[in-house]
Parts: structure tokens; C-alpha cells; sequence
């Protein structure tokens, strides 16, 4: 069985990674929601409004009283700002497997603020609430974020072909990588 604990702050050496607050939205909108270039290989297109970005984070908010709901906003210490997102996107109770996604503003971007960020996030979801298997996936082209998956320690495990659409339209294959508690 899983020990669910749901979305607690963790501290690593330049970030705090905690629940978003409403007060975050600025943050969010300013430092990646409202960047093209940051969602290119995402579901989700460039936030156009704040009003947007708010409600997403409303959202968020509202799904913490859920203790499964792992999404944790990355808090720079220098910085004193928020910068990304990190979460568990998928989870399979029974297989104690999850999924996560993530995200940063490019200003922060090949500064090792995600591997620091992944790495932490990994380790709760083993030590603390007891996950076997995480999995990441990257479209074959966001190759930065395979580097992220790879220097965090998680294997190269398969591509997936033409798993979607991208918003230009075009169809993309994923790199699935992998990451086992007893890998750790
Ligand atoms: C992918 C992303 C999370 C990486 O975050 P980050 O904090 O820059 O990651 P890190 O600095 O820990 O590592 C990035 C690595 O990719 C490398 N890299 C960056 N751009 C690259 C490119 N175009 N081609 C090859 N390598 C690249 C960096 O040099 C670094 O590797 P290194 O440490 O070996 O030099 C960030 O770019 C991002 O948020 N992108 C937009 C959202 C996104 O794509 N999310 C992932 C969806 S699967």
C-alpha cells in the first residue's frame, strides 16, 4: 500500500519545492505560463491572460486537500521567486508506479534546477510515500528534458511512436525512461 502524504514542502540547496499559493500566479504567468517557447512540447499552449493562470492555480489549491495530489511549485532561494512546476502526473495505485511532468521559465533554464528539483522529488515519492517505479516521458525532440531524466539517474527504457499531436499539428514519438527504488 501506498503511504499517501500528498503535496509537502521539500527543501533542497537552492530550492524550496511547496504548494502553490494563490500569490504564485504572477510568478507562474511572467516566468513560463504566458512563454511559447516553454510549452512547445507541451499539452498545454502559452497562458494568454493572467485570469488564466489563476484559475489553474485555484485549481491546484483546491485539489490539495486530496492527499494523492502531488504538485509542488519551485521556489528559487536566491531568487525569492517562483520559477516552475513539478508533479506527479500519472500514478498506478496497485503497481506502485507514477508519472511525473515538469516545467521552469527559460531564464533558469541549464542550470541543473531541474535534475536538483527531479532528483528531490523522486526521493519523496520512494522514501515517503512509497512508489517503486517512477517514469518520466520527453518528446524525442525536447532533448534538454531527456538530459534532465538521465542525470537524475532514471534508465532509457522505450519510445513510444506517434503518441499525439503536437498543437503544429504534427505527430511526435516519446522517450520513455525509467527510474526503480532499487536502482536508488
Ligand atoms: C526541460 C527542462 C525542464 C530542463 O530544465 P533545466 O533546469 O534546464 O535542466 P538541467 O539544467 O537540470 O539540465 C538540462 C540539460 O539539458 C541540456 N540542454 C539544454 N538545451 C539543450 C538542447 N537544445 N540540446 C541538448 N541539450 C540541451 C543542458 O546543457 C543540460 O545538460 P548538461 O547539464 O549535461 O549540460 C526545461 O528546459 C523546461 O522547463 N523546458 C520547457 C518545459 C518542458 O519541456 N518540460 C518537459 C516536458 S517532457
Amino acid at each position: 500500500m501506498l503511504q499517501h502524504k500528498g503535496t509537502k514542502s521539500i527543501e533542497t540547496i537552492r530550492l524550496i519545492l511547496r504548494r502553490f499559493e494563490e500569490w504564485d500566479t504572477k510568478d507562474m504567468f511572467m516566468n513560463w505560463a504566458s512563454d511559447p517557447e516553454v510549452c512547445q512540447y507541451l499539452s498545454w499552449g502559452p497562458h494568454q491572460d493572467i485570469t488564466v493562470t489563476r484559475k489553474r492555480i485555484l485549481d491546484w489549491a483546491r485539489s490539495y486537500k486530496n492527499n494523492t495530489t502531488y504538485i509542488w511549485a519551485i521556489y528559487l532561494k536566491a531568487g525569492k521567486k517562483v520559477i516552475g512546476s513539478i508533479s506527479v502526473e500519472l500514478s498506478n495505485e496497485s503497481q506502485k508506479s507514477c508519472e511525473v511532468g515538469y516545467c521552469i521559465g527559460k531564464e533558469y533554464w541549464s542550470r541543473g534546477i531541474m535534475t536538483e528539483a527531479l532528483l528531490a522529488v523522486m526521493h519523496y515519492l520512494f522514501y515517503e510515500v512509497g512508489y517503486e517505479r517512477v517514469q518520466a516521458k520527453h518528446d524525442v525532440l525536447n532533448i534538454a528534458s531527456g538530459r534532465v531524466m538521465q542525470k537524475a539517474g532514471m534508465r532509457f527504457e522505450k519510445i513510444q511512436y506517434h503518441v499525439g499531436i503536437r498543437r503544429d499539428g504534427s505527430l511526435y514519438d516519446c522517450a520513455v525512461y525509467v527510474k526503480n527504488i532499487t536502482d536508488d
